[in-house]
This record gives C-alpha cells, structure tokens and sequence, in this order.
C-alpha cells in the first residue's frame, strides 16, 4: 500500500530547518543555464548563480556528464588513499597557478581555515613560536567557522559564541598606512579578499595590494588572498591576483570551484606546504572524487581565453544597463566591481530599500542578491546569454519601477 506523502511547502522550513536563513517564499526546484523554476512553475532568470557559484549555470551538461560518469565509478574513499580526480584537478589548478601544493576542502571557510592554521603553523616553526598575528579588513568576509568568522571583519557574525580566537587584528580595507600601524615581527600574515564580496563589492586598489606585498616581505609574514568568491573566472581572470599582478603565499577558492558541487581548495607553494606533515590538518570529504571530477570538468571550460574575454564583454552588457536604470531613477551612487562580480550601491535615500528591491524582483522574475547593507549584487553564471542579461535588466527595471511607485 503506498503511502501518501504530505506536501512539500516553504512552510516547512519554518517548522524543520535551524532558523538561520530567511529563504525566499517560494521554493526552486529546476534549474537551466540561466534559468530557474519554482514549485508553481514560475521562471527566474539567474543573475545570483547561488552566490557567485553557478559560473556555468545550472546544469550545464558537460558538467552534469561528468558527474554522472564519476557517479558509476567511484564516490568516496577519504583520504586514507588517494584519488584519480583528485589528483587530475590538483595537477590542473597548480599548472595555472603561481601554487605547487593544494589541499582540498569543501566550502570556502574550511579553505580559509586551513591557510590561516598554515600560515600560523609556518610561521611558528620555522621563525617564531610568537609570529601569530593576523591582520585582516574591517568588512572582509572569510566564512562561518569559529576562526575564520573572528578572522572577517564584520562582529556581528562573531559575537555572542564566547571566547574568540586571539590575535587578530582589523584595520580599514584600502588603507595602507593603517597596515603599517599594526604590521610587526610578531605578525604571520595579512588576509584579504582582492575583491570584498559580501562586504559590498569593494575592490582592493592595485596600489593597496602591491603594498601588503611589499610589507609582508619585509616582515615575513604570508600573504593570503581569499578568492572564493572572486576566483573561477568570476572577474575574467582565472583568479582575480592575475588583474594585480601581486602574487599571493596562499590562496583560498570555493563557490564557482564546483559549479554547484561542494568542493574548495587551498592552493600554495612548495616551501610553505613543505611545513605541513602527516597528520597535521586533514578533513574526511576534501577531495571527494564526485567533487574533483566536477570541478576538473569546470575548470576545463572556464580556463579558456575566449570564455575569459567574454566575462567582461557581459560586464559591459551589465554597466550599460545599469547606468540607463540609473539615468531614469537614480537610485545607485555607485555601480562598481570586476567581470561578473557587480555591485550597485544605493543611494542614501534608498538604502533601507534594498530588501524590498530584491523582493519586488523575484516577484518580476528575477534573482539578484544583496552585499553589506545597501548594494544590489549581480553575480551571473558566466556564459549567460545577451537574451538573458536584456530580458533580466528588463525585469529589474521593472521592479524597481515598482519600488519608486
Ligand atoms: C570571500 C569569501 N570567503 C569565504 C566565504 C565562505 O565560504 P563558504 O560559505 O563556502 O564557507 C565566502 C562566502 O560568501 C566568501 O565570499
């Protein structure tokens, strides 16, 4: 006798989920290119991509290929032995890389973890037990884990879960004389994102970064540059360090890394990684084959010039319209970013409007994404289409027509 099962409703989440999230009303449930669907069969066009992960869409098929042929093979293992997909990607993101080493994760906080414990670890072994200090950004987002939270620059996400770890030390992002204040002997490293992404898509100055460059060699610290966001051709570079030409001790990448399958990765040199032995960090799932075989296919398809050149041909596509919403409504006092990471400030006046913006375009069928307290964040898959992009600003205007009334 089958059994009936209850409907599956957004009220549900109410009632089973730990009330972390305030997910939107309706529930996805299908996925193309660009292109989502809810429950009732409303469409969506796609400018969120998850956040900044979907870089080619949902469900693209070379990608759905590869995952169901690792599917019939093999899923897991840990990492008492090692793994062919596991391998093939680690050879593939050192080859285009300044990196030797990788160490693989799953999310972007488990990346950051493990290179601030390396950058610890390689500073007290092999300079001194009291070269702890990490210099962050005020802003700066690096995950949810307990050190990497403490590590970001936004409290609120850190306080109130008792003590936090020590020695970190927050300066304002961009300014380079306030790193000089706080930077010593003591310190093991600088961390920062070339590109703030959560904070309200901010980008370093090429001066800033070539700056913290500079300082960590004098004070040999490490300088880690979290691409989790930023990296996976999300700015037309393979990773966003390329733009500067400041080339970091570690990086860290997540989000697009698997087009959708959890995976990340912390990537850095061989004299770094040389400090790390058997059992001195480790994780159960990092290098998954299943996740491994996707990003290898992922980064086949997004490590390719041509697709580069076209992140910032749709950037152009994005600035332009824009800048014509603006023209009519000026509601944006800044529209900034690099590639596919696309940030509209708003204006004073409409600031506390943000929540509303987002919602009144999911109403017309459009996902878009907020960053800090007063940007729209756009952060497409990064072969959207121009139909795409047009018929999605189409939406926005729409709704923001909605919102001015
Ligand atoms: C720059 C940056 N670092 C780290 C993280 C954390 O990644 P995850 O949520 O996968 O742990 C994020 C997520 O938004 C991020 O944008």
């Amino acid at each position: 006798m089958s059994v009936t099962q209850p409907p599956i409703t957004r009220e549900l989440f109410n009632e089973v989920i730990l009330p972390i999230y305030a997910p939107a009303q309706f529930v996805p449930v299908k996925g193309q290119g660009s292109r989502v669907w809810d429950q009732q069969g409303n469409e969506y066009i796609d400018f969120a991509g998850g956040i900044a992960v979907m870089a080619l869409g949902h469900c693209h098929p070379v990608l759905v290929e590869a995952l169901q042929k690792q599917s019939e093979q093999l899923w897991h293992l840990s990492n008492i032995y090692t793994n062919e997909p596991a391998l093939r990607l680690a050879q593939k993101l050192t080859a285009a890389t300044f990196a030797d080493r990788v160490f693989f994760a799953n999310s972007g906080a488990e990346a950051n973890e493990a290179a601030f414990k390396l950058a610890r670890y390689y500073a007290t072994n092999k300079i001194s037990p009291y070269k702890t200090k990490i210099i962050a950004f005020h802003h700066a987002f690096h995950g949810r884990t307990f050190f990497t939270v403490t590590v970001g620059g936004q409290p609120k996400y850190s306080d109130g879960f008792g003590p936090k770890p020590a020695d970190i030390v927050h300066v304002p992002f961009n300014d380079l004389d306030a790193v000089k204040a706080v930077i010593d002997d003591h310190t093991c490293a600088i961390v920062v994102e070339p590109i703030q992404g959560e904070g309200g898509v901010t980008p370093a100055t090429p001066e800033f970064l070539a700056g913290l460059r500079q300082l960590c060699d004098q004070y040999q610290a490490l300088l880690v540059f979290d691409e989790v966001q930023t990296g996976m051709g999300r700015t037309g570079k393979l990773f966003a360090y390329e733009h500067s030409g400041v080339v970091p001790d570690i990086l860290t990448t997540a989000k697009a890394l698997g087009g959708g399958f959890p995976v990340s990765a912390m990537l850095t040199r061989e004299d770094i990684a040389q400090v790390m032995t058997a059992g001195t960090h480790g994780t159960t799932f990092g290098g998954n084959p299943l996740a491994c075989a996707v990003a290898e296919a992922s980064l086949d398809i997004i490590n390719d010039s041509q697709l580069l050149d076209g992140v910032e041909q749709r950037h152009q596509w994005f600035i332009k319209a824009l800048e014509e919403i603006n023209q009519r409504y000026h509601l944006f006092a800044a529209i900034r970013g690099q590639g596919l990471l696309i940030g509209a400030q708003l204006t004073p006046e409409y600031a506390g409007r943000l929540r509303e913006i987002i919602q009144a375009a999911a109403e017309q069928g459009l996902l878009v994404l907020s960053a800090g307290s007063d940007v729209v964040r756009f952060t497409p898959s990064l072969i959207i289409s121009e139909q795409d992009v047009q018929q999605g600003m189409a939406r926005l205007h729409q709704a923001i027509a909605q919102v001015m009334g």
